[in-house]
């Protein structure tokens, strides 16, 4: 045991983090990603993906991708333009299926063939991902990935200042998140050694990273306006899954042309696919997992529509030390040294919770308000409803209903969703209780059973006069 050890620099790293493509900017790629295919043979692909915006306001997108050539892959020069080629087909995708009166449920081999050969390429599923609408859709003259001010979207559908700061801000968090995966990876591999020194200051610098970002995802309301968001932006980025409310009852058939094709039903883009957040999350020992034997929580899901190499990545991570049980144990010793990891990895999960907190306080204000006063109306409700377009926007909610019965991009039942993600975070830093369970498993059940009971007696000890102030 080394508790007064010295700190360690990023240059002993554990792993070689490229072979997870993760790079100085994380998760998002080394370099601004590519302005062009640059093969002209992809012109007619571009042409289209560029003009989404005035295509599907003049309602011509779907005749406009119908009559494109089906283009082969061969000839992609790079792995950032296998990501270009991802992204532009995803945005074609849901432009094509979202992108009228009524969702399109059979998608054109001018689409689907090549999709399928790119994200299979690529290790990720034939649909808008986080990575299609943020990691891989951004271009930056200066290098900074974390400076919203000269960050651009490459791609957007409606063409406005509210969808590009939504896709933006993610990346913005994305990199600002960069140098706290190495220092969380040496404060991992110091988990063995219990170098105490080495994982607090570490968990310190998580803190004021998620600090940072949760500054940035507060910006969300600077340029993203809630309404645009509601009804022009969130419809696109739906899947098939969970989607016969929308209008997908069968998810979509991918047409490969000749008899040959297959119905999938697919998660639309969602941030929760964001592999930093979930990074976090085993880094501190949040989990997500769900009690039913053979079900596949969100986040389990979740990773199936990160890059490969993102994935393979947090399984492995997930292997590495726990800093959780180290700082359980250390909860119950009076060491200072390990006082202090105790008060770091305190100070990191209530920074990820209250970022959650955030988070559900923006779901709050992008998708339940505007949600409920599309459903409220006023006398000319009827009429309204029946002109809206058949899409996630027009699953309005009445009061009567409420916010329960929501669903997100992602297509979960996201208020019951979001409330779980952040209470099981709240739930991770509970030393005291972890602590508790740690002893009562042991020989010190005593003692255990004495931490658990605890707020127990404080209870007891409210008078009447207590209660009702807190009524
Ligand atoms: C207008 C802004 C945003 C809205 C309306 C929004 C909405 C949602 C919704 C509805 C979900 C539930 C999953 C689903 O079905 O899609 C979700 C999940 C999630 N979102 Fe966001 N989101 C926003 C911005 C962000 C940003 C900028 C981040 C940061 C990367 C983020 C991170 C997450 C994460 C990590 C989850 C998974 C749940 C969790 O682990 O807490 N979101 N979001």
């Amino acid at each position: 045991m080394q508790p007064h050890a010295s700190s360690k620099s990023s240059a002993q790293l554990p792993l070689n983090l490229k072979s997870f493509a993760i790079t100085r900017n994380a998760f998002l790629p080394e370099h601004s990603p590519c302005k062009a295919l640059s093969n002209a043979y992809y012109q007619a692909w571009e042409t289209v993906a560029l003009s989404l915006p005035t295509l599907l306001a003049s309602g011509e997108l779907r005749t406009a991708i119908r009559s494109l050539p089906i283009l082969s892959v061969d000839f992609l020069q790079s792995e950032a333009e296998w990501r270009r080629a991802y992204v532009i087909l995803g945005f074609m995708m849901h432009g094509y299926v979202w992108g009228g009166d009524h969702p399109e449920e059979v998608l054109p081999p001018q689409i689907a063939v090549p999709l399928l050969q790119v994200s299979n390429h690529l290790e990720l599923p034939p649909v808008l991902t986080y990575a299609a609408a943020s990691l891989w859709n951004f271009s930056s003259d200066e290098g900074d990935f974390s400076d919203l001010e000269s960050i651009k979207t490459l791609f957007t559908f409606t063409g406005t200042e509210s969808e590009s700061w939504f896709f933006l801000i993610s990346v913005a968090i994305e990199s600002k998140a960069a140098s706290a995966i190495p220092a969380m990876l040496l404060a991992l591999d110091a988990v063995r050694e219990k170098d105490f020194t080495t994982i607090t200051q570490a968990l310190w610098q998580l803190r004021t990273c998620i600090q940072d970002l949760h500054g940035l995802l507060q910006r969300m309301y600077e340029r993203c306006d809630p309404a645009v968001f509601y009804h022009k932006i969130r419809p696109f980025l739906a899947g098939s899954k969970n989607m016969e409310a929308a209008g997908l009852p069968r998810g979509i058939f991918y047409d490969e042309g000749g008899d040959k094709g297959e119905w999938r039903s697919l998660r639309g883009g969602s941030n929760g696919q964001s592999s930093l957040i979930q990074f976090f999350d085993i880094v501190l020992g949040v989990d997500h997992s769900t009690p039913i034997p053979g079900q596949q929580s969100f986040h389990e899901e979740a990773r199936e529509y990160m890059p490969g190499p993102h994935r393979r990545f947090l399984s492995y991570v997930e292997l590495l030390g726990s800093i959780q049980k180290l700082a359980i144990a250390a909860k119950l010793s009076r060491d200072p040294v390990q006082v202090r990891l105790c008060e770091a990895y305190t100070a990191a999960t209530e920074a990820l919770a209250m970022f959650r907190s955030e988070h559900m306080q923006i779901v709050t204000r992008y998708i339940i308000l505007p949600a409920r006063s599309a459903g409220q109306g006023v006398g000319s409700r009827r009429l309204d409803v029946e002109k809206r377009p058949q899409n996630l926007a027009s699953l309005t909610i009445s009061a009567r209903e409420g916010s329960y019965k929501l669903r997100g991009t992602g297509g979960t039942m996201l208020v019951p969703f979001l409330r779980k993600a952040r209470d099981v975070t709240i739930e991770a830093g509970r030393l005291d209780k972890n602590a508790g369970v740690l002893l009562l498993s042991g020989q010190r059940w005593f003692y255990g059973l004495f931490l658990l009971a605890m707020p127990c007696f404080f209870v007891l000890l409210l008078t009447p006069q207590h209660l009702s102030l807190l009524q």
